[in-house]
């Protein structure tokens, strides 16, 4: 990953958040992430996509790690004596509402972004919580986590290698991403208790959470100078072009859809067209990592 574990550590000066006393903070904070867990089966319509056969796997390994998220989440709230309930709205709208147009979208906003923003929030339930069990099992997801955040830090620098225009549009859309980051704070800052020994560090935790997303961005290539240095017009010119962009994009593919059915159409390269020049293909070797079962296909 882009960034460290330390660096995305942020200090909660030894306050603890308490499995019986806050079990309703808790009950909140949990089903935030059972939605965002559930919304790994958008993993599905990525699959379709994968440019390789390297993100194929990735992706299909990942949707199953994303069910089983699901599971650990169902048993923590249990564990918690919590109960499974909505999500807030913009919680729904930061991964539903902004699931991407397109790969590069997917694996800038969905995974690098996103994912990163999850792994942040993961670590500090995990330094603040005082209920092992639910530690434990917090432990070996955020393992998974952080393999998610990794992938679309790559992925975002491959798609954005020589394209301007979408390295601006990743940032216009990013910029909404933070905005929304930014809702969910402030709706946590006025509904939910201020004096509370974790809480009263929530603002600047949110704070510290968007400085994390700043560097990321800034070491994967998509912001090439500090946010700070872009005025209030700059960016919302970027949001603007980002969204139009968009738009033109899908009215585009509206307007063609009759064209796209005729034999001369060039049709979308997917892996099933590309495979016999996919490197794992062209390069499988008996006896390589590729070749032989792995522990991971074993298990
Ligand atoms: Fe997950
Ligand atoms: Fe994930």
């Amino acid at each position: 990953m882009l960034l460290s574990r330390q660096e995305m550590t942020f200090d909660f000066q030894g306050a603890k958040l308490d499995p019986t006393k806050d079990r309703e903070l808790l009950e909140w904070i949990v089903n935030q992430f059972l939605y965002g867990e559930m919304t790994g089966i958008q993993i599905g319509h990525w699959l379709y996509d994968a440019p390789d056969y390297e993100a194929a796997k990735f992706l299909a390994r990942q949707a199953l790690e994303e069910m089983q998220h699901v599971e650990n989440f169902l048993r923590i709230l249990s564990m918690l004596g919590c109960q499974p309930k909505p999500a807030h709205p913009a919680v729904r709208f930061l991964a539903t509402g902004m699931m991407g147009g397109s790969w590069a979208e997917h694996v800038a906003l969905e995974m690098a972004q996103g994912e990163g923003f999850v792994l942040l929030a993961f670590y500090a339930v995990i330094d603040t919580l005082d209920h092992k069990p639910s530690i434990d099992i917090l432990r070996r997801a955020v393992k998974q986590e952080e393999r998610h955040v990794e992938f679309g830090e790559v992925q975002t620098k491959k798609a954005i290698s020589g394209r301007a225009w979408l390295r601006r549009r990743l940032l216009g859309l990013s910029l909404v991403s933070l905005w929304g980051v930014r809702r969910v704070a402030d709706f946590m800052h006025k509904r939910l208790p201020a004096d509370h020994p974790v809480l009263r560090h929530l603002p600047a935790f949110l704070a510290f959470a968007n400085q994390c997303a700043e560097l990321r961005l800034r070491r994967i290539g998509v912001l090439d100078r500090p946010l700070a240095e872009l005025g209030g017009l700059r960016r919302a010119a970027l949001v603007i072009e980002a969204y139009a962009g968009k738009a033109l994009g899908g009215l585009a593919h509206l307007l063609t859809t009759p064209l796209r059915l005729l034999p001369f159409w060039p049709k979308r390269k997917r892996l099933t067209d590309s495979y016999l020049r996919d490197p794992h293909v062209v390069g499988y070797e008996l006896g390589s990592a590729g070749g032989t079962p792995t522990e991971d296909a074993v298990a």
